[in-house]
């Protein structure tokens, strides 16, 4: 297991831990080889604070992020949602049986969340190992009887799909990679300039595409800005929604 992203040098992260929670976090620093209550905190761009109750990361700015499920602040319980008519669910193939989804680019899970509300059964993927130990951390804590059969997999997605295929039961892969950001705009909550600082761009998105379309599903869906151009061409139906687009990709 490979634990330095290409975004994410070992020397810009470090722990501070709780003297409650160092078994914990001694676990975290050997998985993302960092080092624990350094006695140069100030020199490390992000920190992890290990607590027992809570883990999140900081930055030298003092942004924060953090992922509780159970707490609503990045819209994990969506209320007045359509059910099978959400956009998403549609695009996924719904209507059409499709229930256990791969989920390609867990994030910060705000999708993944929602497909298990929405009945959906998710495995998940994810290679930010910082991005990782706070989904760990999080699934672990949450209350949610919805996400208590979630399966997340710290790996990169064009290796998982290239090693684990014809071994897992999947109907259709949810794919949302990063997109580029050509001009400033308002700036974001302060969430998505840590998340953003974390994993970086996803340069090899076309390229994970092109391996999942090699796989014995229903679709494969891929999230896009509502203007933005096809990951790669193709598509058989765009969903549109008011800010992103749905592109699936019809294989089976
Ligand atoms: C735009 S975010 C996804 C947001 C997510 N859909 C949500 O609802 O929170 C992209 C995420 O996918 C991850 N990712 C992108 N390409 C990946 C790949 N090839 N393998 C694993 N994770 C990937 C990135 O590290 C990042 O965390």
């Amino acid at each position: 297991m490979s634990v330095v992203s290409g975004s994410l040098k070992a020397s810009r992260l470090c722990i501070i831990s709780s003297e409650a929670a160092t078994e914990k976090a001694s676990r975290w620093a050997t998985f993302l080889n960092c080092p624990i209550n350094p006695p140069n905190p100030e020199e490390f761009f992000f920190h992890l604070f290990i607590e027992n109750e809570r883990v999140y990361v900081r930055d030298q700015e003092r942004r924060l992020l953090e992922i509780d499920f159970d707490k609503n602040h990045l819209d994990y319980e969506r209320k007045g949602h359509r059910g099978k008519n959400e956009l998403i669910a549609k695009a996924l193939g719904i209507a059409k049986g499709c229930h256990k989804i791969l989920d390609l680019s867990v994030g910060l899970a705000v999708d993944s969340v929602f497909l298990t509300q929405l009945g959906f059964q998710v495995t998940g993927v994810e290679r930010s190992p910082v991005l990782y130990a706070l989904l760990q951390e999080a699934f672990e804590k949450t209350q949610k009887e919805s996400l208590r059969t979630y399966q997340l997999y710290y790996s990169d997605s064009l290796n998982f799909l290239k090693e684990k295929k014809g071994q897992l039961d999947i109907d259709s892969i949810y794919f949302d990679p990063m997109y580029p950001h050509k001009k400033k705009s308002a700036l974001p909550k302060q969430e998505m300039v840590v998340f953003r600082d974390l994993v970086g761009h996803d340069e090899d998105a076309a390229e994970v595409l092109k391996e999942a379309l090699t796989w014995p599903v229903q679709r494969v869906v891929v999230k896009r800005p509502l203007h933005a151009e096809q990951l790669l061409p193709g598509v058989r139906h765009a969903y549109e929604g008011k800010v992103v687009r749905y592109d699936t990709y019809v294989v089976g």
